[in-house]
């Protein structure tokens, strides 16, 4: 039997702030299904659902480890030996840090959540870019800290904008997010700006939080973590088998506290607040040393297919008139803009695009960007073919949406 409740349980208005866009356009998706409409979800980078395979030794690593009957409780920073397969493959990308600086956790976005908790209280500001990922902004809201936004230059191919970043610290900055390579715009960050952002950082005593998930995936070879350019500077990293190793929902993620002896009361925070959460998944755990010691010859054709679907991303998008988008170097991302009408924003948009064609991007407010600005993002792990008609339908709408 349903009764109706007499009255709702009130939610803390913390829950009201937090936002992540990439999963909240999905219930209008739903809505969209509901009507009979078949949607293409473009709006989680998710290279799975695309038919991109976890690689099978990873798989027998962490059915190895079930079988073996390491389904108990890890210690809370993770095994020994995937904490060590960590630290060594920080060595290989020239970046010395110890198993012991290194904590196992559930994806990068746990370690995100960790960090921020460690290092930001009510009403201290961090720098995210804008456009950002969102679960940073995210975070910060839960944690009633203050996201102030950086520029990104959408002519030099979403560069930071270094002058910008200096003149927003304050007293209350704690933290600076580095995503390089970029989600959401496929950047890859200059050397130039990489050393410019850690000479700020080492300077102003600022944490450099520091997103390397895409480190792999970058089409012009990979990225150096942005602590080997300098060991000494405040910078935690994270990662994850998500995107690079092809094992999203298995949450096995890590972070390293580089810069010494300045941020040892944060990891020993970090650790504290992980005894908590007891572990990360542990038997996916086992696959981290798989995957970081094993083969990776995977990455050789997942690269070829992401440089492939960029080409066409960035070559459809901008035949389409109003429309421009930036070419990505790396990842499966891009960040089109169209030339809104006066009035419309970026959600008119993506919800008319959703409705009209059943294409599911995500607008680029849920990144930070001004409504008006007209940006979106799109997913772009689906084969070429498939890409050439979601381009095509993206160009008819675009069409009837500018003549409106
Ligand atoms: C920039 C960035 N950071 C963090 C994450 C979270 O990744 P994970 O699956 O490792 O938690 C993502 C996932 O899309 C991402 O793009």
């Amino acid at each position: 039997m349903v009764v109706d409740a007499p009255f709702t349980v009130p939610v803390a208005k913390r829950s009201a702030a937090f936002d992540y866009a990439i999963r909240g356009i999905v219930a209008e998706a739903r809505k969209a299904e509901a009507r009979g409409r078949r949607v293409r979800y473009l709006n989680i980078g998710d290279p799975v659902l695309f038919g991109f395979r976890t690689p099978p030794h990873l798989i027998e690593a962490v059915e190895r480890a079930m079988r073996d009957g390491y389904n108990g409780y890890t210690p809370a920073a993770g095994v020994p030996e995937a904490r060590e397969a960590v630290a060594a493959d920080f060595e290989t990308r020239g970046l010395a840090v110890s198993p012991d600086r290194v904590v196992l956790t559930a994806g990068a976005s746990e370690g995100i959540d960790l960090a921020l908790s460690v290092l930001v209280d009510h009403g201290d500001e961090v720098l995210v870019s804008v456009p950002t990922y969102p679960l940073y902004t995210g975070v910060l809201a839960k944690l009633g800290a203050r996201a102030v936004y950086y520029r990104k230059d959408p002519a030099c191919g979403w560069q930071p904008d270094i002058e910008h970043i200096e003149s927003l610290i304050s007293p209350r900055t704690r933290a600076l997010v580095v995503v390089d390579p970029n989600n959401p715009t496929g950047a890859v960050y200059t050397r130039e700006n990489r050393l410019a952002l850690l000479e700020l950082a080492d300077r102003h005593n600022i944490v450099l939080l520091s997103d390397e998930g895409y480190t792999d995936l970058a089409y012009n070879g990979r990225v150096s973590p942005l602590g080997s350019y300098n060991p000494d500077a405040p910078v935690i990293s994270f990662s994850s088998l998500s995107k690079a190793h092809l094992a999203p929902g298995w949450r096995a993620g890590w972070m390293a506290v580089g810069g010494g002896a300045r941020l040892d009361a944060a990891l020993a925070a970090i650790k504290d607040m992980a005894d908590g959460r007891l572990c990360s998944v542990g038997p996916m755990q086992y696959a981290v040393p798989a995957a970081l010691n094993g083969d990776k010859s995977h990455q050789v054709e997942f690269l070829r297919a992401l440089r492939e679907r960029a080409e066409v991303t960035t070559r459809r998008l901008n035949a389409i008139d109003g429309v421009s988008c930036a070419r990505p170097a790396a990842a499966f991302y891009a960040m089109p803009k169209v030339e809104l009408p006066p009035g419309r924003t970026d959600e008119d948009y993506v919800i008319g695009l959703l409705r009209a064609t059943g294409l599911l991007c995500v607008y680029g407010s849920g990144f930070g960007t001004a409504p008006a600005d007209g940006y979106f993002r799109i997913v772009f792990l689906a084969p070429p073919e498939e890409l050439d008609s979601v381009y095509d339908a993206i160009e008819t709408f675009t069409a009837d949406f500018l003549a409106e």
